[in-house]
């Protein structure tokens, strides 16, 4: 007779195991994905599961009762002690004894589906670098003079075949009280490098432990450093939270920090503090929002660009301000807390920073990469991470090309003459009645919609505090398209276009989105400098694009991923308008949402990834806009609004 076959849901893996087989064992042989801290010993409840009896049409078998053993000592010692939820079972001391339909409930899966993109539902699957063992350690004995560690080293191989296990030096002193406290028991939680070899226990609890591991995921930019914390056993984020990056006291852009550096000794030491110290503020304020104690943060991911990554790392950047524009390393960093003085999350947590693609594209660019995974579309993708400086990939399965531009902060609304953060009282979105040439627009935080499009006339308004990234580079192209402004960029003064609402501004003019003065509020302009500053980072952006788009020899892609915070929120008929994205039908334009930040979860949520994309940014070409001679050539023709020479023929349409 044939063995029983098992059948687990909702995967719908299938196998046949002979009698007497534990359900733990038969998920792990078929690769179902089963939670087990303690090893099957029936202490931790993780490997719960739930019998199915009856007749299975779809399954082709009819379960018997008794298709799983009766319950055994541990199993009944357990729902004593803890409780076991109605029709439930402990899948390490359930063992097979007929056909049988097996349900793994959601918090029984381990690799539970995580991280959901934006544009479409990739699903990242749980494998973090950390994770929790509980082990049986042998007690000392007179006749064995080994130590506590070696014993433990021995539990760990036994038990779970863990080889190469080390002990941070910091958590020696813990051992003895920690294993005794827990009777000779003891979980622990282990980082595993993704590249092989040592295994580092990082915590340590007595017994089996109740307490959850998390883990940061840090997109560290210029102007803003934005962290997710993730619990490490099923990848949800727990808590998102920001803070403004204080380096921007010491120069907006990057190449301003840069110079900053050049200009004073001891510079690229200040910043460095600066950003260790907001990264602690940061993690103080994220384990706060959700409930945990800072401690339990046990690893943490950073993307961020090279000088970002520079003086995270205490490295001058001064060698990323010129030709050949060097990097200190552009492999990715397995490192400590304490090796960046982050000392509010768990001192032994473990960083590790994305690869850099070169000079100036960097690990930013990377995690897009690895979240968007360009090297994997059939179609021809241009991926633009739009903020201080532009991360610009463009590539399919025939290889991946990136750059990066230096838009300058005009899109996040810096220089900008009424420009703010995108926060409650921004402006975020315009239209322009081309006739009348009255605005309406939206503003972040504000619930009163008076039209059915969202957008309402807000002569009445108040609360308006500014004009943020998005709602800037709407402003303009809907001045454009309402005839405002030529297309060099000039506004016209009252009497050429119409309107009073252009109001000449010394030798040039300005057009009054919104006068709140009346209610003590700003006057909210757009001013001939704005619309220069807009053009100057708009041909960047594209100018970025059109390089790469020359080295790969197309003049048309299929389709754009507009990615980063802002990047999100950009409306993609208005940049085209704008000339600050390629020609492209603008159905093929999309949101990749905050693909770093997406890419640093993957990383965190998955050592696999890390692997992966340590090889991807090997293979991506990288360009270097700096001394390419036609970037200064597109920058030049992109200038105009949308473009002196490339034609923009789905804007037609
Ligand atoms: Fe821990 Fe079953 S694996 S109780």
């Amino acid at each position: 007779t044939q063995d029983p076959l098992v059948i687990f849901t909702p995967s719908g893996k299938r196998g046949r195991f002979p009698v007497g087989t534990p359900v733990l064992t038969a998920a792990r042989q078929l690769g179902v994905d089963l939670d087990s801290v303690c090893g099957g010993r029936g202490i931790c409840s993780k490997c719960q599961i739930t019998p199915s009896y009856g007749d299975f049409p779809k399954h082709g078998v009819t379960v018997e009762d008794g298709a799983l053993s009766e319950w055994n000592k541990v199993e009944q010692r357990y729902d004593d002690k803890r409780g076991l939820k109605e029709g439930r079972r402990l899948g390490c001391q359930a063992t097979v004894q007929g056909d049988i339909v097996i349900d793994v409930p959601p918090e029984s899966q381990v690799h539970k589906q995580v991280v959901r993109k934006a544009a479409s539902a990739r699903v990242i699957e749980m494998d973090p670098a950390t994770r929790l063992y509980y082990v049986e350690v042998q007690e000392p004995d007179m006749h064995e003079p080994t130590g506590d560690l070696e014993r433990l080293k021995i539990a760990l191989k036994e038990q779970w075949d863990l080889d190469q296990v080390t002990l941070p030096q910091s958590l020696l002193p813990r051992l003895q009280t920690v294993l005794r406290k827990g009777g000779w028991t003891i979980t622990v939680a282990l980082h595993k490098s993704h590249e092989g070899g040592e295994q580092q226990i990082i915590e340590m609890w007595p017994g089996l432990t109740e307490e959850r591991i998390y883990g940061l995921a840090i997109d560290l930019g210029s102007t803003t450093i934005a962290a997710h914390l993730c619990d490490l056993r099923n990848g949800q984020v727990k808590a998102s939270s920001g803070v403004m990056n204080p380096q921007i006291r010491f120069g907006e852009d990057l190449m301003s920090r840069v110079s900053y550096s050049m200009m004073n000794p001891g510079g690229d030491k200040e910043m460095t503090s600066a950003v260790r110290t907001a990264i602690n503020g940061l993690t103080e304020a994220i384990a706060t929002e959700a409930g945990i104690r800072p401690f339990q943060i046990l690893e943490t991911v950073f993307v961020c660009n090279p000088v970002m990554h520079h003086l995270l790392l205490g490295i001058d950047p001064v060698e990323l301000g010129q030709a050949p524009f060097a990097l200190a390393t552009s492999q990715s960093l397995s490192l400590s807390a304490r090796d960046l003085e982050l000392n509010v999350m768990n001192e032994n947590a473990q960083i590790y920073i994305l690869p850099c693609i070169a000079g100036h594209v960097g690990a930013d660019a990377a995690a897009v990469a690895l979240s968007e995974e360009p090297n994997k579309s059939d179609d021809l993708a241009l991926i633009v991470d739009v903020g201080t400086n532009a991360e610009i990939l463009l590539g399919d399965k025939s290889g991946v090309l990136a750059c990066s531009s230096p838009t300058g902060p005009a899109f996040e609304g810096a220089q900008i003459s009424s420009g703010q953060r995108a926060a409650p009282g921004a402006i975020e979105a315009i239209r322009i009645d081309p006739v009348t040439k009255e605005p309406r627009f939206r503003v972040i935080g504000c619930e009163k919609w008076s039209d059915e499009d969202g957008f309402w006339d807000l002569t009445a308004q108040t609360g308006i505090t500014g004009i943020c990234g998005s709602g800037i580079i709407e402003a303009v192209a809907e001045m454009r398209i309402a005839g405002l402004v030529d297309p060099k960029g000039l506004i016209g003064s009252a009497e050429q276009t119409g309107t009073p609402r252009c109001e000449a501004e010394g030798r040039t003019n300005s057009y009054l989105i919104h006068d709140g003065t009346e209610d003590g509020g700003p006057r909210i302009t757009v001013t001939q400098q704005d619309i220069r500053e807009i053009q100057l980072a708009k041909s960047a952006l594209y100018a970025g694009a059109r390089l790469l788009m020359d080295k790969r020899e197309v003049d048309k892609v299929d389709r754009i991923l507009l990615a980063g915070a802002f990047g999100a929120h950009i409306s993609a008929l208005h940049a085209m308008v704008l000339g600050m994205i390629p020609d492209v039908p603008i159905d093929k334009v999309g949101s990749a949402g905050n693909a770093a930040g997406t890419g640093a979860r993957i990383a965190l949520c998955n050592i696999g990834a890390r692997r992966e994309v340590e090889t991807l940014v090997r293979q991506i070409t990288k360009i270097e806009t700096a001394i390419e001679e036609k970037f200064q050539e597109h920058f030049v023709n992109a200038n105009a609004i949308p473009h002196a020479t490339d034609p923009f023929p789905e804007l037609l349409t």
